[in-house]
């Protein structure tokens, strides 16, 4: 959710961070901006549009450090004027940011009494105008920086650049903020991508801390004392490779094709994800709490521990932040999945839980990220960048430490004998080839999206674990196709849904092999007879998959729904990789 990043150096410093945007721009591509230091004045290029179309416009000032921003609009439709960076009165300061300053109107009227100029409708224009209001004492930058940083309500991520120094500023509260070190120049960053090209050594800002970045020197402080941090610069391993579209026509379907080799790196996880199964099995309650995608993947954890007898429940992060994070006590596990580790309501309900006494652990796939910080313990599910905003190749590897999560736990708490235990596990190693097989049939499912690129309405049914797929399915059509999809347990569609269904309307009905084989199989009937048209996903079904341990379906009956979602958006002439209206860290409630 907006993108920031900084460099200060000897390079083309306005070449380097349109760049870093460029990687950045999954985190929001309604508008972008930059702003350099040359010859001691400020120059500003933003405007509305992609980071692309605005580099292509923007006017070109030689320097050596700059800030720039790609932009998710919160406050202030995407324009020009909204763009970020902005700046003071006097045009001496200016400030990207990421977050939502709660706070902002009261600020901007008492600002407004001062005589300070607006120009834009965003809460992010209060910082530049505070910071220079607080300049005014005459305690310099870092003072002024610092003051109008403590005034700040809500979330932030800052960078600013100031005319007077050769620094560029920055502080974090819960949104995601990191100094990248090179030889003679540093980096900042919202995130790992923008980086991976540039230097592996990373510093991980912390909320409540803000840094000095110079080109020698990097210095971190903690907002409210001003007590310096030492913090010891962290390798990142992901390959700039990862981070690049290799000759895919877009990252999503790169991504896809990845998904055998997410469930090789989540398995290679075992040793530590069962050490973390016997601390949760001591544990009368578990939970798993995620937003969107990942909280499909929650769900299908409590199914692996239903299937066994182990009570558990999934929630939504939004909602069990405010709800049932109130029931939350030292009897309670709680586990948070979140791919980026950013996302607002995941990071707050994991906060809720740890202050009530849980046990806390993340399912995350960027080490460093806010919610690994928070966490007791963390499971790294290693999926490597994923930048196309759908979560694809993410989903299987949370999926796919859940399942190995939930089979250990079993084993921890007498469910299942450590010979079947061994007998899955040797199974789950044969599930990434399998895959394989179902990706390479992709052409099949491409000229199924050709034939439905007119439908207008999908369902998605599913049973057991195999209905957290069908609201994966059913959300990856929505948010990249533009079509309304609904996704339902099987058995529920004769409730009420079934109204809905007549010629026209396509029906994906996920059958594995499974006790409820002959139950979906009824529920397809259903359907058929109402006229909608069905696509069966199945060993022989219209969309073929090959015959896999029914508690490990899961991982193979996804694929052909990313696979069908993303040709169905490319055959409508959509961007499948940035999705209208979406970002993909979501660091605002
Ligand atoms: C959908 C999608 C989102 C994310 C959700 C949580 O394709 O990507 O629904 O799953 O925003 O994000 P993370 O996993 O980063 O917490």
């Amino acid at each position: 959710m907006c993108g920031i990043a900084g460099y200060i150096g000897e390079r083309d410093a306005f070449r380097v961070v349109f760049e870093m945007l460029g990687r950045l721009e999954y985190r929001g591509y309604d508008s972008a901006g930059v702003a350099c230091i040359n010859k001691n004045a400020i120059h500003i290029t933003k405007d509305k549009g992609k980071v692309a179309e605005v580099e292509k416009e923007a006017a070109y000032a030689d320097s050596k450090v700059a800030i720039a921003h790609t932009r998710w609009a919160t406050h202030g439709v995407p324009s020009r004027k909204n763009a970020h960076p902005h700046k003071d009165c006097k045009g001496k300061i200016a400030v990207v940011h990421n977050g939502i300053i709660e706070n902002f109107e009261g600020l901007r009227a008492r600002l407004v009494k001062r005589g300070h100029k607006f120009l834009s409708e965003t809460d992010t224009e209060v910082i530049p105008h505070l910071i220079e209001e607080e300049y005014k004492d005459g305690g310099g930058t870092e003072a002024a920086f610092v003051s109008a940083i403590k005034k700040l309500g809500g979330s932030f991520a800052v960078a600013m650049l100031s005319d007077k120094e050769n620094n560029i500023f920055i502080a974090r509260h819960e949104s995601p903020l990191i100094v990248g070190i090179g030889n003679g120049e540093n980096f900042v960053a919202s995130d790992i991508p923008a980086l991976l090209p540039l230097t592996k050594k990373v510093i991980v800002l912390d909320d409540g801390e803000y840094g000095i970045v110079g080109k020698q020197k990097v210095v971190i402080k903690k907002i409210n004392s001003g007590r310096v941090v030492n913090k010891k610069p962290k390798t990142i391993n992901w390959s700039m490779a990862q981070a690049e579209k290799g000759g895919f026509e877009h990252f999503m379907i790169k991504e896809i094709h990845e998904e055998p080799q997410a469930v090789k790196n989540a398995i290679a996880e075992r040793t530590d994800i069962e050490k973390i199964a016997k601390k949760l099995a001591k544990f009368p309650r578990i939970y798993f709490v995620a937003c969107g995608t990942a909280s499909y993947a929650g769900r299908l954890g409590r199914g692996v521990l239903e299937h066994f007898g182990v009570p558990s429940n999934a929630e939504i992060g939004s909602e069990f932040r405010y709800g049932t994070s109130k029931t939350i006590d030292k009897n309670c596990a709680v586990i948070l999945v979140s791919q980026s580790g950013e996302t607002a309501d995941t990071i707050a309900a994991a906060k809720e839980a740890k202050k009530n006494g849980a046990y806390v652990v993340g399912v995350v796939n960027v080490l460093g990220s806010t919610l690994t910080g928070i966490c007791d313990d963390v499971i790294d599910i290693g999926a490597g960048p994923e930048i196309a905003v759908a979560s694809t190749k993410a989903y299987v590897g949370q999926i796919t430490s859940l399942t190995l999560l939930g089979l250990f736990i079993a084993k921890e708490k007498g469910k299942l004998d450590v010979v079947d235990l061994n007998k899955l596990i040797s199974k789950l190693g044969g599930v990434p080839e399998k895959i394989s097989h179902v990706i390479g049939d992709k052409e099949k499912i491409k000229r199924l999206a050709e034939k439905y690129r007119n439908v207008k309405e999908f369902f998605y049914i599913g049973r057991g674990l195999n209905y957290p797929n069908a609201l994966e399915g059913a959300l990856k059509l929505k948010e990249i196709s533009y079509v309304h999809a609904e996704a339902y347990p099987a058995g529920e569609l004769k409730h009420g849904p079934l109204a809905l269904l007549e010629k026209g309307v396509v029906v994906f009905a996920l059958v594995p092999n499974d006790h409820l084989a002959k139950k979906m199989e009824s529920n397809v009937q259903e359907a058929k007879s109402r006229n909608a048209e069905i696509a069966v996903v199945s060993e022989g079904g219209d969309i073929k998959v090959p015959w896999v341990d029914p508690l490990l379906s899961p991982l193979l009956y996804v694929v052909p729904l990313h696979l069908f979602a993303y040709y169905l958006s490319v055959s409508k002439g959509l961007d499948p990789d940035k999705p209208r209206n979406l970002a993909k860290s979501v660091t605002v409630e």
